[in-house]
């Protein structure tokens, strides 16, 4: 159950049965993939002891006799916290047709771990000692962005106000006499109800309640009040590199008509599992059905045919989205201090609701977005080309044939990315003798005086970049009009490693453009 108003820090999850260490093993063996062997084959070509054409066990001509290497494949593995996995099938799908076989955890010889839960406090020791290529899909610390409420509490302009009590009585008493027309949503943090207050109704005095203002303009279609849910995933933190999926989003629409309003009635303006899908809105039907468009084009016809510019929407998604992220990620950098932060990545899904004037709200953060189809089978193909582009952007899904994701050959490595892939503006780096010596602030972005690990950086990052796929940059902010970037000012207010970073896509975005964005 997810809404506006769902401020408790629950991941998404169907419930479910406690997850012994048999029950994992045994889940292990339906997706074990079974590799096929041609020794034989190799056999048949020792025992033939009379001369023969030695074509036939040639490995170079056209033998009708084929000679297959057991061929290792890449590694993953999956932590739940004892829910089932029904609602993994995609990741799993995905996972296996990209090459990956299921292994346990404590085999420690995974390459991914898909983990649906927050991993780091249960599986502590043995995550501490990660080899380079172990990659996990949670950041230490992303609690600070999907705790709904530390993440509503934080004061963001596109927020809505919202207040716990008892701490925060002074300042919600100060807001109603300020402000005594809003309407607020409270939620009793113990018997997880809903009610929508006036300013009178509020209880001041409970010590257990989350209180947040009430959006009551909320942009209808058809009627139909609506939440949309954006994939979003941080590839690196400090440097911060975030990108949005824009295959699609999520749209999730009430149930029932808006209007008349009827505060007990949550069908009207709560999003729960039985939501009214895409393809149920009478003006999207066709868009979706017949033409088989997005549920985000979908809203965007139907916007523009109000003869509204839904990009305003999407341009203010982009800026919401990075600049939560960027809010919080000093307190991520800090969780991170006990690991590398090489190991980690993160999907989330940003919900946000819009108004009538096609403002955007954010409402929050998902950790471990729900990926099932179980309810809406349409929603399939959405999950799944989201996992495969993440999968692809991460590097974990890879065009060349690999048997984990640990370093490959030198002559592999520069083929995938290689100095000249990297380096920029020559002609600087020339002037001021970054050769002889770093010491110029002109010279940070030369090959000569790159560190290790910002090499490493700049080649993750260029390797993301060319694997993005559907994948947008939305920070570093992507540059929509270069004649009137100034980097200087967009890095001002930047940590030095997202300065570095920001200024490298600048420098590449000069280069070519198609790096601007
Ligand atoms: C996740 O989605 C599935 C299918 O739509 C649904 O059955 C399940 O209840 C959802 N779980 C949560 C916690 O929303
Ligand atoms: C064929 O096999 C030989 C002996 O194992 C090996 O040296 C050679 O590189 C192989 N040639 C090709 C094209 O794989
Ligand atoms: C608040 O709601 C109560 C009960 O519905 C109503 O009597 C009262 O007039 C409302 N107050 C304001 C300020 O809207
Ligand atoms: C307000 O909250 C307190 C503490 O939870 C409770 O004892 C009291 O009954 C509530 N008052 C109303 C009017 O609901
Ligand atoms: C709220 O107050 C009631 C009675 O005053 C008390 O029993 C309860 O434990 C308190 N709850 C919290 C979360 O402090
Ligand atoms: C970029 O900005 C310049 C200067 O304001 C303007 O002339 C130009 O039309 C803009 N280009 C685009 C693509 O918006």
């Amino acid at each position: 159950m997810k809404s506006e108003e769902e401020l408790v820090n629950k991941s998404e999850d169907g419930g479910g049965k406690p997850l012994t260490k048999e029950k994992v093993a045994n889940g292990l063996l339906s997706f074990q993939t079974i590799a096929v062997f041609f020794v034989l084959t190799v056999f048949t070509c020792i025992i033939i002891e009379q001369p023969q054409p030695s074509s036939l066990c040639n490995n170079d001509t056209e033998s009708s006799i084929i000679v297959q290497r057991v061929q290792q494949q890449p590694k993953y593995t999956i932590y739940t916290n004892g829910k089932g996995e029904e609602h993994l099938v995609h990741v799993l799908a995905v996972l296996e047709r990209i090459g990956y076989q299921r292994t346990t955890i404590e085999s420690m010889e995974w390459d991914i771990m898909w983990a649906h839960d927050y991993p780091f406090s249960r599986l502590k020791p043995l995550l501490n000692n990660l080899k380079s290529h172990q990659k996990i899909n949670h950041f230490p610390g992303c609690g600070y962005l999907t705790n709904k409420l530390s993440l509503s509490i934080t004061g963001l302009p596109y927020q809505l106000k919202a207040f716990q009590l008892p701490n925060d009585k002074d300042n919600l008493m100060q807001y109603i006499t300020e402000n005594p027309e809003k309407i607020f949503v409270e939620k009793d943090n113990e018997h997880r109800h809903i009610y929508i207050r006036n300013t009178t109704e509020l209880n001041l005095t409970s010590n257990s309640t989350f209180v947040q203002e009430y959006l009551r303009n909320p942009y209808l279609v058809d009627g139909y009040k609506f939440d949309i849910g954006i994939y979003v995933v941080i590839t690196s933190i400090n440097p911060l590199r975030v990108y949005i999926y824009q295959g699609d989003v999520l749209f999730r629409y009430c149930p029932e008509k808006y209007h008349p309003f009827d505060p007990n009635n949550l069908n009207k303006y709560v999003v729960g599992d039985d939501y009214l899908p895409t393809w149920d809105v009478p003006s999207l039907r066709k868009y979706f059905k017949t033409f088989g468009f997005s549920m985000k084009d979908s809203f965007d016809a139907y916007v523009r045919s109000t003869g509204k510019d839904p990009s305003t929407v999407w341009d203010q998604v982009d800026d919401i989205i990075s600049d939560t992220i960027l809010t919080k990620e000093k307190l991520i950098v800090n969780s991170l201090k006990a690991y590398n932060v090489e190991n980690f990545f993160e999907m989330m899904r940003f919900d946000l609701l819009i108004d009538e004037d096609l403002n955007v709200i954010l409402i929050e953060a998902n950790m471990s977005p729900n990926l099932s189809s179980a309810h809406f089978k349409e929603n399939k193909l959405l999950y799944e080309q989201v996992i495969y582009n993440y999968m692809n952007l991460v590097g974990v899904a890879s065009s060349v044939k690999r048997e984990s994701l640990q370093k490959l050959d030198d002559k592999v490595e520069d083929m995938m990315s290689s100095d000249k892939n990297l380096v920029v503006d020559v002609e600087r780096c020339v002037r001021n003798n970054c050769d002889i010596n770093c010491k110029s602030v002109e010279c940070e972005l030369c090959n000569t005086c790159l560190s290790g690990k910002q090499y490493k950086i700049l080649e993750r990052t260029y390797r993301e970049h060319v694997n993005k796929m559907d994948m947008k940059r939305v920070f570093p902010k992507p540059i929509k009009n270069l004649s009137t970037y100034d980097v200087e000012e967009e890095v001002k207010n930047l940590s030095p490693q997202n300065a570095f970073i920001t200024k490298w896509f600048y420098e590449k975005c000069k280069m070519n453009s198609i790096w601007c964005t």
